[in-house]
């Protein structure tokens, strides 16, 4: 099953994670079923109730993904009669269309007068903001950094542990999925990007590997229940098992430095976990300063290089102009109030005058009356043509800004470092006939020719050699070289 994480679709199918949208901050996750798989008894199946109504999934199975969907009345007629059992499990799964049956068999939903969400696939960020918290997790604004600082990308393996409520593991699966297990890669040389999650605590072990099941991302993410400072970090036995050879790992545990040691080029016991071909990258999430210095204190033993630590202080924030003042009567979102004593003072002295000559031209008839207030707006307009030009909305007020009070992320001190791939003789030697390194060594300016020219000159030397040495080796192994055409010609 394709997981809506990844690759959504267009519609929302039966057995994919969905997310009801009630409001902005209120996000319902469920997995759409065809059949009741709680045995809650409604008459019209799986139905998923709201502050906003009561939604039959039959209703949402098949919609196109942001939808809006009716709330419905709903038939709880046969609830808490304990209905007959109807969950998957007990459909006999050989008797193709099983499914369509047990749906057939609930009743039509009647939409309701009112009520509405929007259901819509999930996201590794709507997911980490919906997500049933086992743990304190690992927010977007962390997590988009962390990732990008562990150059994380399409076929990327990456270590994470623990996996905790499963947050960090969402999010990192995404930015390695290079395809699904199975399926094409592609190219030969690419390996299929994968999440391997290390998680000590039992329950929780579980919890993300049903998810992980439940989203269509088995064979992306291996969660193995494992206290990784006694451990470390293979797949399956902890001794002898296969090293996930990766070049991203993630750290978010109490005491990162304990499981440091686990992660080096040349472990004592077994496999390193690393990819031998790659510089590794690493992260580790602390929320305290001493835990911070504590990882660095090892890293530096074990020989990690560029050693960085970021705070990540994410705000967002609200740019808007403030207008206060008298004359912004009427505008939106405007304080209406004296900026100064003295306009405080003028309108209380103009708001005087105003009625003064008003009960005189009332005392005056009604003629005088209308008169007056003609006069008046004249004044008004004059007053506001001798202002000049009026200044434009967008340049009205002072300008302020606000940071948005409750963007949801956590105190963490994140320690990046980078541990290199080993380098030996042998892969000089290669490198050097790859990248004619030999160009470079020459002093600067003997040739006198330009690097393009050198490059070329280079190249054809190579060949020659090549062609050389294969013609020495068909004359050891006593075959005649081939006639020079030109010679022949002669
Ligand atoms: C803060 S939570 C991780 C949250 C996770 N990063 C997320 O985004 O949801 C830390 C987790 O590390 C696990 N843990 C603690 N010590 C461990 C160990 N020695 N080996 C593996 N996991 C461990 C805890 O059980 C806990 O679930």
């Amino acid at each position: 099953m394709p997981s809506p994480f990844l690759t959504p679709g267009v519609n929302a199918g039966a057995d994919t994670l969905a997310l009801l949208h009630l409001r902005r901050d209120q996000i319902m996750p469920t997995i759409l079923r065809t059949y009741d798989d709680q045995n809650e008894g409604y008459s019209e199946g799986k139905v998923s109730n709201t502050r906003f109504g009561s939604f039959p999934h039959s209703t949402m199975i098949g919609q196109p993904w942001g939808s809006q969907i009716a709330a419905s009345k709903v038939d709880t007629g046969s609830r808490g009669r304990k209905a007959t059992k109807r969950k998957a499990d007990d459909l006999d799964e050989s008797t193709p269309g099983a499914d369509e049956e047990t749906a057939a068999s609930f009743k039509q939903p009647v939409t309701a007068s009112s009520g509405f969400l929007h259901m819509t696939y999930p996201t590794p960020e709507s997911w980490t903001l919906s997500l049933p918290h086992r743990t304190q997790v690992v927010y977007t604004p962390d997590y988009s950094y962390i990732l990008h600082r562990l150059r994380a990308r399409p076929g990327c393996t990456v270590i994470e542990a623990g996996a905790g409520s499963g947050s960090f593991t969402h999010a990192s699966v995404r930015a390695v999925f290079n395809g699904y297990p199975g399926g094409e890669p592609a190219t030969k040389k690419q390996r299929l990007g994968k999440v391997c999650s290390f998680e000590f605590h039992e329950q929780r072990a579980l919890r993300v590997r049903e998810e992980i099941t439940d989203h269509g991302l088995d064979g992306l993410v291996e969660v193995t229940h494992r206290d990784v400072y006694e451990d470390g970090f293979l797949l399956g036995d902890p001794k002898t098992g296969r090293s996930p050879q990766a070049s991203a790992i993630f750290l978010d545990l109490p005491a990162p430095w304990l499981a440091l040691k686990h992660l080096v080029r040349n472990p004592e016991s077994g496999e390193s976990p690393l990819d031998p071909n790659s510089t590794v990258y690493l992260c580790t999430f602390s929320p305290c300063l001493e835990q911070a210095e504590r990882t660095i204190r090892t890293m530096r033993k074990l020989s990690w290089l560029n050693i960085s630590m970021v705070e990540v202080q994410h705000n967002r924030i609200d740019v808007k102009r403030e207008r206060v003042g008298l004359d912004a009567e009427g505008v939106r979102g405007a304080t209406v109030f004296p900026r100064t004593v003295d306009e405080a003072v003028n309108k209380l002295r103009t708001d005087e005058q105003r009625a003064k000559r008003f009960r005189l031209a009332h005392m005056d008839g009604e003629e005088q009356f209308a008169a007056a207030k003609d006069d008046e707006k004249e004044k008004a307009a004059a007053a506001a043509a001798a202002q000049g030009p009026p200044v434009p909305v967008y340049n009205m007020g002072r300008l302020t800004h606000r940071s948005e009070p409750e963007l949801r992320t956590h105190t963490s001190y994140l320690v990046f470092a980078i541990l290199p791939r080993d380098w030996t003789e042998e892969d000089e030697q290669r490198c050097r006939q790859k990248w004619l390194s030999d160009i470079a060594e020459l002093p600067e300016g003997q040739s006198g020719k330009s690097n393009k020219q050198m490059k070329r000159e280079f190249k054809a030397l190579r060949i020659k050699e090549e062609q050389e040495k294969k013609a020495q080796a068909k004359q050891d192994a006593g075959v005649e070289p081939a006639a020079n055409p030109e010679t022949k010609e002669l």
